[in-house]
């Protein structure tokens, strides 16, 4: 079905949009913008100025989540959330996360002027990807409650708190209970690339998200004993690169034997950094995630014993901790079938599928009903400049969600759980 040459117009602006957003980054040239970062600030000034003339009351809260609230008809009905991430990745694409926020924006646009019987509000989160300070979802898990203050203490590689951060921000950490969403929500939507080859391999453009997959983030550091390259014998060597190295394979050994069982180790730190010095420490960040929550728990614990293991042999020390453990996130059923709905009203053939990717939305479901639409990502590329997405997905995404959000269907005859 043909999409109306208005939302082919409106599709163009937000893939404008998001590749002017994706200017706003840490570094010259690639986009990283992570939690509170001074480019996140010119992230909210440009979103702020799309929405100023849609009368919406724009805020940020006080763990720097972009806020913008649109009443509905009747002022004491609930509300829907729609939104995503701002922050990004290192060298990031420009949709992961931004495409959310901005389909949100072009809704309201779309919908200028045509009151809804509940209110909107669109949220841009300010950490998901977990860059900054190793821990993911800091913007979400203040809205439902779950902002432990134990991370306030965290400090990213510059020894900077997150405390620190938000403060530098402009922001009160002791203000982060009031982020808190009251029982006024009746669901959150998200609108988000699917970053795999699914939707592209089946030739769909829209994808319905029934799950999200579970994962377990550890921290490791492996403690030897930097030395002399030149003479120090190899016997007696305590290499703690050629520890992780070894455990590394390993893992990815390890992954290849569990059908649905990705590990990933990222986020390496070695030190020293000289050809002439063996590697003294090395850290790292082991990444786990399986749809079955016994299967990712059975796979980081035999990593973990196969990082001691290795450890020992070698005469090293081994330091870990648990930055993340989430069980796999069922999506709310009534919001996922309404989503299937507006999809064929969008013309399309929808598909159900779980995401091997983390996204607020398991976050936000520990509170209210939570469901995701899919865009198709063209080659299955994400967290990366070559992520992309196509013009006609973006405006059947659009269609969809006018057609989710005029849907009588969607009234919050639902009480959202306490
Ligand atoms: O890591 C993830 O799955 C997401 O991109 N934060
Ligand atoms: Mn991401
Ligand atoms: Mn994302």
């Amino acid at each position: 079905m043909p999409v109306n040459p208005d939302t082919m117009e409106s599709a163009r602006e937000v893939i404008r949009r998001c590749r002017k957003l994706a200017t706003f980054s840490e570094d010259a040239g690639r986009t990283r913008r992570t939690f509170l970062s001074a480019p996140m600030r010119d992230c909210h000034r440009e979103i702020s100025r799309w929405l100023a003339p849609l009368g919406a009351s724009v805020t940020t809260d006080a763990v720097g989540n972009l806020r913008a609230v649109f009443p509905g008809a009747d002022p004491r009905a609930p509300r829907l959330l729609l939104g995503s991430h701002l922050d990004t990745v290192p060298n990031a694409g420009a949709f992961d996360g931004v495409l959310g926020v901005v389909l949100a924006v072009a809704l309201m646009e779309s919908l200028a002027g045509r009151e809804l019987p509940f209110g909107v509000e669109v949220i841009g989160f300010s950490e998901e990807e977990g860059v900054r300070f190793g821990v993911p979802f800091l913007g979400s898990r203040a809205l439902v409650g779950t902002f432990d203050e134990a991370l306030l203490r965290r400090e990213d590689a510059r020894g900077v708190s997150v405390r620190q951060a938000l403060e530098s921000f402009g922001l009160d950490p002791s203000q982060i209970p009031s982020a808190r969403l009251e029982n006024d929500v009746f669901g959150y939507v998200e609108f988000h690339i699917e970053q795999g080859p699914v939707l592209e391999d089946l030739g769909r453009p829209l994808g319905v998200v029934e799950a999200i997959v579970g994962q377990t983030r550890m921290a490791v550091t492996f403690v030897g004993r930097a030395n002399h390259a030149g003479t120090t014998p190899m016997h007696l060597r305590r290499d703690a690169l050629a520890a992780a190295a070894e455990w590394i394979v390993k893992v990815e050994n390890d992954a290849r034997r569990e059908q649905g069982l990705v590990a990933t180790v990222g986020a390496v730190h070695a030190v020293p950094v000289a050809a002439n010095v063996i590697v003294g420490e090395v850290s790292v960040l082991l990444d786990v995630r399986h749809r079955s929550d016994d299967v990712r728990a059975m796979a980081a614990a035999r990593m973990m014993d196969h990082a001691k293991e290795i450890a020992s042999s070698r005469g090293l020390s081994l330091r870990q901790g648990v930055l993340l453990d989430h069980a796999t996130v069922p999506m709310d059923r009534f919001l996922a079938d309404q989503i299937e709905h507006a999809i064929r009203q969008a013309g399309c053939e929808p598909h159900r599928m779980v995401s091997g990717a983390g996204h607020d939305a398991m976050i936000l479901a520990e509170r209210v009903p939570a469901a995701m639409v899919f865009l198709r990502t063209p080659n299955g590329i994400s967290h990366d400049p070559a992520e992309a997405v196509l013009v006609e997905d973006v405006a059947k995404a659009i269609d969809c969600g006018l057609h989710l959000l005029t849907a009588s269907s969607l009234l919050p005859g639902r009480p959202c759980r306490a």
